[in-house]
């Protein structure tokens, strides 16, 4: 987009590796980003003071976890803050890009006040990130909004100029500009509103996105209970422009570092306002029961764990990703390990990851790929939606496998095509489908 942009992080480590030309995560576009524009576009430092004094506006991208109360823990904030407020040589904007809790722009400024920085030296301005892990590069390029909450015109004025290639399109006539859905003619939009407004805009659509999933996963377990399939259900229901089918999607629940914990503290401004929102807590609970009915498939289905073999097909909290925070997928196989079940877990891309939080032991494996893990279990477990999970050789996976039985968290195959694999197929929100013979015919297991 044309912009100098310098990156600063306190983690040395992580910034010696961007510098020599290491990319830190499993994300679509960025090595090859990174690549052209580093050292000419972008830069990486530890040295905060000499990238704040040398910028324009300056965007917040600390973490922001979830503390004890389920309130987010704002301390990085706060540090990054106070470390800027010592190098403001002229007028910034700083920008929240992490997500917070409303009224924080009006903490940081308070903050950079009691630092003795000069009201005039500074707006604060929320500018709220809406990209999903995996595709946030095309996201950030194709966004269906930029928000920009800014108390006054000024520092408004700034933030559309940093969007404008997106915004009046220029950005898509560029050679080498990565596709999507924007283009010249029907450019990026972007909302302005104050800054209370774009914070809860953040909070707001995270709710009810992670509320559209427990919504379709509540279904799913009527739909279970009387017979009927929550994929059709879930066609049926998207088909509805005013519902639209995004979200829909029935599987383990939500995961990942933002939904539990953005749901968690939208729930906890609430409740500091004295207002009721206690859908929000409804919504934390269904997620949670989701996991708890997997479990029970997985018993149902083997009638006793001790001593089982399971492949376990995933660890990520989604498809295209390494980030296996709040992975429904490690809570599962953890929950398994503790029930006596020994495990072969694959993953394309995170494995790594996963051995710092689950290391490898005489009960748990780490897999080459899908049939290695699959060799001798008595059943698979689906548990991320990585592609590769949902193109199977299934006749393969037969040959692999002690019992063809496939017990699929995340919907990614039709039964009837399994059932023709020669699988017991149990799946999320539609009934299972059991072999007639639970054993495996003889040429299969040769
Ligand atoms: C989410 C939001 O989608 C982004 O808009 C937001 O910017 C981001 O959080 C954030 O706050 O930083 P992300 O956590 O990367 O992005 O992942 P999603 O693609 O939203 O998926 C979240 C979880 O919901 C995953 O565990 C996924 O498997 C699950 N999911 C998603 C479903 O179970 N069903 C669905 O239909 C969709």
């Amino acid at each position: 987009m044309g912009h100098r942009v310098l990156c600063v992080d306190n983690d040395e480590a992580r910034v010696k590796t961007l510098r020599d030309g290491g990319v830190p995560i499993f994300e679509d576009h960025l090595p090859e980003l990174l690549a052209k524009h580093r050292g000419k576009g972008v830069d990486f430092t530890t040295d905060l003071g000499s990238a704040v004094e040398a910028s324009e506006a300056v965007f917040i991208a600390v973490g922001t976890p979830q503390g004890d109360t389920g309130a987010a823990d704002l301390s990085y904030v706060e540090a990054v803050v106070s470390g800027i407020a010592r190098h403001i040589n002229g007028y910034k904007v700083i920008v929240e890009k992490s997500t917070v809790p409303v009224y924080t722009n009006e903490w940081i400024s308070r903050v950079l006040h009691r630092h003795g920085v000069d009201a005039q030296h500074f707006d604060v301005v929320s500018n709220p990130e809406f990209l999903r892990e995996g595709t946030a590069i095309i996201d950030f390029l194709h966004p269906d909004r930029i928000v920009v909450g800014a108390g006054n015109e000024r520092s408004a004025d700034l933030l559309r100029r940093i969007y404008q290639p997106l915004v009046e399109g220029s950005y898509y006539n560029q050679p080498g500009a990565l596709p999507g859905a924007c283009s010249a003619s029907r450019p990026a939009k972007l909302l302005v509103t104050s800054a209370q407004s774009s914070e809860i805009i953040k909070h707001a659509s995270n709710a009810f996105l992670a509320l559209k999933i427990s919504f379709i996963n509540a279904v799913g377990n009527l739909a279970e209970a009387v017979d009927a399939d929550i994929e059709d259900i879930a066609a049926g229901m998207g088909l509805d422009r005013r519902i639209g089918p995004g979200f829909l999607r029935a599987g383990l629940g939500y995961g990942g570092s933002c939904f539990p914990k953005d749901v968690a503290a939208f729930h906890w401004v609430a409740q500091q306002r004295g207002v009721n929102f206690e859908l929000l807590q409804e919504i934390r609970k269904i997620n949670e029961t989701q996991k708890d009915i997997f479990f029970n498939k997985v018993l149902s289905a083997l009638w006793t764990l001790r001593g089982k073999r399971l492949a376990a097909l995933g660890l990520a909290f989604k498809g295209d990703t390494d980030d296996i925070r709040d992975s429904p997928a490690i809570d599962i196989i953890k929950r398994l390990l503790e029930a006596g079940a020994t495990i072969a877990a694959y993953d394309p891309a995170a494995i790594e990851r996963a051995k710092a939080t689950i290391p490898p032991s005489a009960k748990l494996r780490y897999a080459e790929d899908i049939y290695d893990a699959a060799k001798d279990a008595d059943a698979v477990l689906i548990l991320t939606d990585w592609k590769e999970f949902a193109e199977i050789d299934l006749a393969r996976l037969n040959a692999a496998v002690r019992f063809p039985i496939v017990i699929d968290g995340r919907n990614l195959y039709k039964p009837q095509q399994m059932l023709d694999h020669g699988f017991t197929y149990v799946s999320v929100g539609r009934p299972a489908s059991y072999l007639a013979q639970q054993g495996k015919p003889r040429s299969l297991a040769l």
